[in-house]
């Protein structure tokens, strides 16, 4: 799949500078990109619809997943703890990257004015969306879309929250991702982060320990799921998840590094 680079990068020209070079230079790389790319299809674009490790895009593993996931997490008191954390109200506008089932979606929607849904599979989506008419709520927005497809057309929003997605984006991609979220936020704006974020030091041996600890929890299954996330998909070390969260513009309010291995970043819009 291609994707325009209009409808890829923030779109922002700085006509101000005369000298091309110079202008490019100075542009932060998403812009820079966006400049270099203005009149071309981009070809090299990630595929973020291509579903890495588990594939969410089929029903058989949307139909289990609530499921399998109360087995080492309660999904709903999660969502309502963010919420309390975050202080979000009647006025706030929510963006939620790869909402998967919907759950934070719904409780969100319950307490803010409007949520976005987005997630790059529709079968998720579907499912999110009967959630959502199961609990009478009717403010969530769905969009088939990801970190770098998605284009908010709305005002600039009050938060963004990603929970167990951000993984499925390589580094470089997080990087442009994050960007992008930054830019769809009002000043002041918060993103909640929450994903496999891993500490340098006994990395290998706290992998060990979480993949053990989710055997024990839900037998092979969650074994084989933990196992193929961490050969399969993209997680990132704290130090470098820091970097890209302040070269995008965020300051961390609050960090938090569960058994060295599961990420927990409040953050805010510069
Ligand atoms: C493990 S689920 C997490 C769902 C939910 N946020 C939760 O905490 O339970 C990952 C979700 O991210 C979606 N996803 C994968 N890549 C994505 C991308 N590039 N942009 C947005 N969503 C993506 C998947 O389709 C899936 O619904």
């Amino acid at each position: 799949m291609t994707h325009n680079i209009r409808n890829v990068w923030i779109t922002s020209r700085n006509n101000g500078i005369k000298d091309d070079s110079r202008r490019l230079r100075l542009l932060p790389v998403v812009l820079q990109l966006n400049e270099m790319n203005m009149n071309n299809r981009i070809t090299w674009l990630y595929n973020e619809f291509n579903q890495v490790g588990k594939d969410y895009s089929m029903p058989d593993e949307v139909a289990q997943y609530d499921a399998r996931h109360a087995d080492f997490r309660d999904v709903e008191q999660e969502s309502i703890a963010v919420l309390d954390a975050l202080g979000l109200g009647k006025n706030d506008v929510v963006i939620d990257f790869g909402s998967g089932t919907g759950t934070f979606a719904v409780q969100a929607a319950l307490r803010c004015a409007t949520v976005h849904a987005v997630d790059v599979s529709q079968a998720m989506l579907d499912n999110a969306k009967d959630k959502a008419e199961q609990a009478g709520v009717s403010n969530i927005a769905f969009h088939l879309g990801g970190f770098l497809t998605y284009e908010h057309d709305g005002p600039a929003v009050d938060c963004v929250v990603t929970t167990f997605a951000f993984h499925h984006l390589p580094d470089f991609w997080k990087g442009i991702a994050l960007h992008r979220m930054n830019h769809m936020l009002k000043p002041g704006g918060r993103l909640f982060m929450h994903d496999a974020i891993i500490e340098e030091n006994q990395a290998i041996e706290n992998i060990a320990a979480l993949i053990e600890k989710l055997a024990s929890a839900g037998g092979n299954f969650l074994q084989e799921d933990a196992e193929a996330h961490f050969r399969e998909e993209f997680s990132t070390y704290d130090w470098i998840m820091d970097g890209l969260l302040s070269r995008a513009g965020f300051v961390v309010e609050s960090k938090n590094i569960q058994d060295g291995v599961l990420g927990t970043y409040y953050c805010r819009k510069q």
